[in-house]
């Protein structure tokens, strides 16, 4: 049976046939990379698997010249284990040098989703922005603004929405359809404010001119097509092309997207040790066969195996080890029932952590964003 898969950047359905979004969006794969990089978890495993103008920003980080990363998240649902790919990729360009720019994408939440603001903002500080916390993102040079209210300093604030404005000169209602197919006022509205997120930084009453990188999954991509092609329209600015970076997606537990509004598909970083259990057991898609005999006899597939995927993505970092399950398991020496204990063990003794490091970082968020 087919299954209806469809990538768009408000749905994301099915299976995602990378290689063919990559030719179909124009996006290239990750060829060469400096030393230091090469050996980084993300790139080493293929969690950031393509780019667009990569180069420039490879370049900033070699010789230590100003770079931005910006990105965004939508806080509608609960933050699972798949937003952890993007949250190391900030992470990852904050150590290399980044000045780091995350925007909460609440108008967008209220336009799409017909989410309040109010829910947005209390979704984004209690489940988002703590968990970034809790993973490791540094205060220093770290920027986190919500759309409905970019800046205190109203010299900023009009600069950055009079970007949003100025920009809807420069599009047509028929480049709208090309890129994102059915599309409503609301959402035009949205791809515009996005499209200022990820180019106001370079406005003078930010940083100026400067190369900015936007990791996102790859459903974001056309809004990164709409905002490289207005940013050299646009006569009153001058600006550094973007640059991005693309995240596999991690799958959910019975194949296809993780996806935040489907409970059944995630691991919630607020799961407890027996939620993660069940859902590992009664959910994730083996790679196994049916019965012991026949597992032994012929192995299993680890390539279509969920929990493989976790391990190899997120959650095994040894290279070696990794190796050896997928070798065992491909084999049949190691089971179905055996990999999914190991890779309970593995969420499991991460969450514990990660829990602890939650509470801890209820004190922070402060330092973070202007609470009340
Ligand atoms: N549209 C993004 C999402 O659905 C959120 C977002 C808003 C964003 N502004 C952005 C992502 C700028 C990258 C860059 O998650």
């Amino acid at each position: 049976m087919e299954k209806e898969s469809s990538v768009t950047p408000w749905e994301v359905k099915g299976e995602v046939d990378y290689a063919r979004l990559l030719r179909e969006f124009g996006i290239s794969p990750i060829k060469e990379l400096p030393p230091q990089l090469k050996d980084e978890f993300l790139f080493r495993r293929g969690v950031i698997f393509a780019q667009r103008d990569l180069k420039q920003i490879l370049s900033a980080i070699g010789s230590k010249k100003p770079f931005v990363m910006m990105t965004g998240m939508m806080p509608t649902g609960k933050f699972h284990i798949g937003h952890i790919l993007v949250a190391k990729q900030m992470m990852l360009f904050q150590k290399l040098g980044a000045k780091l720019y995350i925007a909460v994408a609440d108008i967008e939440a209220y336009l799409a989703r017909t989410q309040s603001l109010e829910t947005s903002r209390q979704i984004a500080i209690n489940d988002y922005i703590l968990n970034y916390i809790a993973l490791g993102l540094n205060k220093e040079n770290c920027e986190i603004y919500f759309q409905s209210s970019r800046s205190k300093n109203s010299e900023k604030a009009n600069s950055f929405y009079r970007l949003q404005a100025l920009l809807s000169r420069y599009v047509t209602f028929n480049e709208f359809k090309a890129i994102y197919g059915d599309i409503s006022p609301g959402k035009m509205s949205a791809a515009l404010l996005q499209a200022a997120d990820m180019l106001h930084p370079q406005l003078p009453e930010f940083e100026g001119q400067i190369p900015v990188v936007v990791p996102v999954g790859i459903d974001q991509d056309p809004h990164l097509r709409l905002a490289r092609d207005l940013s050299q329209r646009i006569k009153d600015y001058k600006f550094v092309q973007l640059s991005s970076t693309y995240n596999i997606f991690l799958p959910g537990l019975s194949g296809g997207k993780m996806s935040a509004s489907d409970p059944s598909s995630y691991i919630a970083l607020t799961d407890t040790e027996k939620e993660v259990e069940k859902k590992i057991k009664k959910y994730a898609f083996s790679g196994g066969k049916d019965t012991i005999a026949e597992h032994r006899k012929l192995g299993g597939n680890p390539d279509i195996d969920v929990c493989f995927q976790y391990l190899n993505l997120l959650f095994e970092e040894d290279d070696k080890k990794l190796a050896s399950i997928y070798n065992n398991y491909k084999s049949g020496k190691m089971l179905s029932s055996e990999l999914k204990d190991y890779t309970i063990k593995k969420i499991n003794s991460f969450l514990k952590e990660h829990q602890k490091k939650r509470e801890e970082a209820k004190k922070r968020l402060g330092e973070f964003i202007k609470l009340n």
